[in-house]
């Protein structure tokens, strides 16, 4: 049998094995399986060289993974973030440590507000290689207070390792403005109580509730002025309020807010930059937090 015909024949036993491979760890493998080709030498005498096929086996898949099989950068991860932020990001970083091949077959966040970016899966990790993909978890869900425990489980051919990431919440800083800020600011609101939505007030008064919700939304928008030390005698303390409140009574303020006064009309349909799910998110929150203080009129 002439070499070409070795070549052909061993092509045609690794198609075979390329597709017994794709049946056993799924698709993913696919990829790696069509790309091996036979190496066509004809003038040496050499076997052919095809790069061996790794063939993760998956029987340890469920066991702790051993020390002395990868590295991590960190096992418990903690950031400390700003009750206001939208995500926490980690990066997750190992080296493969061991002798062999170490082929990731899966990572699987604690809930589906943590996201993990990964390459094509099995990911084979050779020795002494590193790696590493970023882990995100959403925080847009709701406001966060105290700390928040997230894990992520990476399952390898050699055994599983749980990543456990902190994410610890600081309160958001109030912005600081000076007395002339304020007379100016509270003047021009007078002319144009939507006058905060607009030009540079949007900074400090819509861009930090920007795809906010619930607590958070109410941090960034309405404490700004509502629960400021140094506010304006005209700004109620909504804490302490003399009227009956309800659903309705939150939701009509923040819609509306009032002519004539400093309290905007935050809705999108009057220039506002509240959508109707982010009002139904504060009215919500209000009416769960700050129960009416006083009973309603039979
Ligand atoms: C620019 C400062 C400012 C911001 C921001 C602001 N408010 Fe107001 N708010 C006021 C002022 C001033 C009043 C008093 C209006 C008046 O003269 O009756 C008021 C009144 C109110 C009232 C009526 C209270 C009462 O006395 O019956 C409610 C409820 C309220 N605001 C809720 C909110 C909520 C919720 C947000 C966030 C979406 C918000 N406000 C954002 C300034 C603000
Ligand atoms: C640097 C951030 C920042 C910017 C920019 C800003 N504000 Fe404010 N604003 C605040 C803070 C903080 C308060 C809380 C009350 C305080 O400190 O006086 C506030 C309160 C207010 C109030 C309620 C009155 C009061 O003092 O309690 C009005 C009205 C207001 N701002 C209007 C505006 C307008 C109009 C603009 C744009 C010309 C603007 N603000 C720009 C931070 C800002």
């Amino acid at each position: 049998m002439s070499f070409l015909h070795m070549n052909r024949r061993m092509a045609f036993i690794l198609a075979l094995t390329s597709i017994a491979l794709t049946g056993l760890v799924g698709c993913a493998s696919h990829r790696t399986a069509v790309s091996a080709k036979p190496a066509a030498s004809l003038n040496t005498n050499a076997v052919v060289a095809t790069p061996p096929v790794y063939v993760p086996d998956i029987t340890h898949q469920n066991d702790q993974l051993p020390d002395g099989v990868l590295a991590w950068n960190s096992l418990l991860q903690i950031t400390n973030i700003v009750e206001t932020a939208d995500a926490a990001r980690f990066i997750v970083a190992f080296t493969n440590v061991s002798s062999s091949k170490v082929a990731i077959m899966d990572v699987h966040p604690s809930c589906g507000c943590t996201t993990a970016q990964l390459p094509q899966l099995p990911w084979v990790v050779e020795p002494g290689a590193s790696g590493e993909f970023p882990v995100s978890v959403n925080l847009n869900v709701a406001g966060h207070q105290g700390t928040l425990f997230k894990s992520v489980k990476v399952t390898t051919d050699k055994g599983f390792k749980e990543i456990y990431l902190r994410i610890s919440f600081e309160p958001i800083k109030m912005a600081v403005i000076t007395d002339a800020d304020r007379e100016k600011f509270i003047a021009m609101s007078k002319a144009d109580r939507q006058a905060i939505f607009t030009g540079s007030c949007a900074d400090c008064h819509v861009k930090r509730g920007e795809g906010k919700f619930g607590k958070a939304l109410y941090d960034a928008d309405c404490a700004i002025c509502h629960e400021a030390e140094q506010r304006a005698t005209v700004v109620p303390d909504l804490h302490k309020l003399k009227v009956p409140t309800n659903p309705d009574f939150w939701r009509q303020w923040v819609t509306h807010g009032k002519p004539g006064s400093l309290m905007a009309a935050f809705s999108t349909a009057e220039g506002g930059p509240l959508n109707d799910m982010q009002i139904a998110s504060l009215v919500g929150y209000l009416s769960q937090t700050i129960p009416s203080t006083v009973p309603s009129p039979q």
